[in-house]
């Protein structure tokens, strides 16, 4: 693990507070308000969502690849257990090859995670494959702004400086169409701009897709 991926996930929680408190919060509340039975997670990160999952969700599996993460993350799962939280299992595993049997989830989770994973068309076909069919995906993700705006011109520009800066992010993904691609009905989505994030990744969606 780099140097730059530890400093990252150190500062994980602490850099993106504002946008937390200033709508990324309550936007998680909204979106993981449908989580609900057997619920994988991709790329939970430090463990953002934790606290955001309701008692309609019996079982939690969060999957992190990075070990910087995944030791933030374990600390909050065992912390949230003392508080409560149903059944939780911490994964090391990648979007792209999820160690898990088809249809063997009723619902997954991906916020800000397929801006980074290095195979987002792969990844979304894992997401299908282990959802039964009717499981819902629900994402909150940022995305490549309106084709022909100044902005997405400048997140093409600068997608190689912030893919360093974001340890492995690309500001400049049209998420929403490669969910739509893969083995997935889109049944709502919105498109927003998240508060108090840097110009480059405040174009987001969030919504639910159902697996066909
Ligand atoms: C920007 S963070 C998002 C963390 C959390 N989901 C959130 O909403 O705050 C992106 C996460 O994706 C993880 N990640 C990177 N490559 C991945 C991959 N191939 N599969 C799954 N997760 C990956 C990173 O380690 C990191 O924890």
């Amino acid at each position: 693990m780099s140097l730059w991926g530890r400093v990252f996930a150190a500062g994980y929680d602490r850099f993106l507070a504002p946008t937390e408190a200033a709508g990324l919060g309550a936007e998680r509340d909204r979106v993981l308000a449908d989580a609900r039975g057997r619920v994988i997670e991709i790329g939970a990160g430090t463990g953002v969502n934790l606290s955001h999952y309701t008692p309609a969700v019996s079982e939690l599996v969060v999957c992190e690849p990075e070990a910087p993460m995944a030791e933030r993350l374990k600390k909050k799962v065992k912390k949230k257990k003392k508080n409560g939280l149903a059944s939780v299992r911490v994964v090391a595993a990648s979007a792209e090859r999820l160690p898990f049997p088809d249809a063997s989830f009723d619902c997954a989770v991906s916020t800000l995670v397929l801006c980074t994973v290095d195979d987002p068309t792969r990844a979304i076909h894992e997401l299908g494959r282990v959802l039964r069919p009717q499981g819902r995906l629900l994402f909150i993700e940022h995305v490549r702004a309106p084709a022909g705006t100044r902005l997405a011109r400048w997140q093409d520009r600068l997608a190689p400086l912030w893919l360093r800066f974001g340890h492995g992010c690309r500001c400049n993904r049209s998420t929403l169409e490669a969910i739509a691609a893969g083995p997935f009905d889109v049944e709502q989505s919105t498109r927003g701009e998240l508060p108090r994030a840097a110009p480059l990744v405040r174009p987001y969606i969030t919504g639910r897709a159902v697996a066909r």
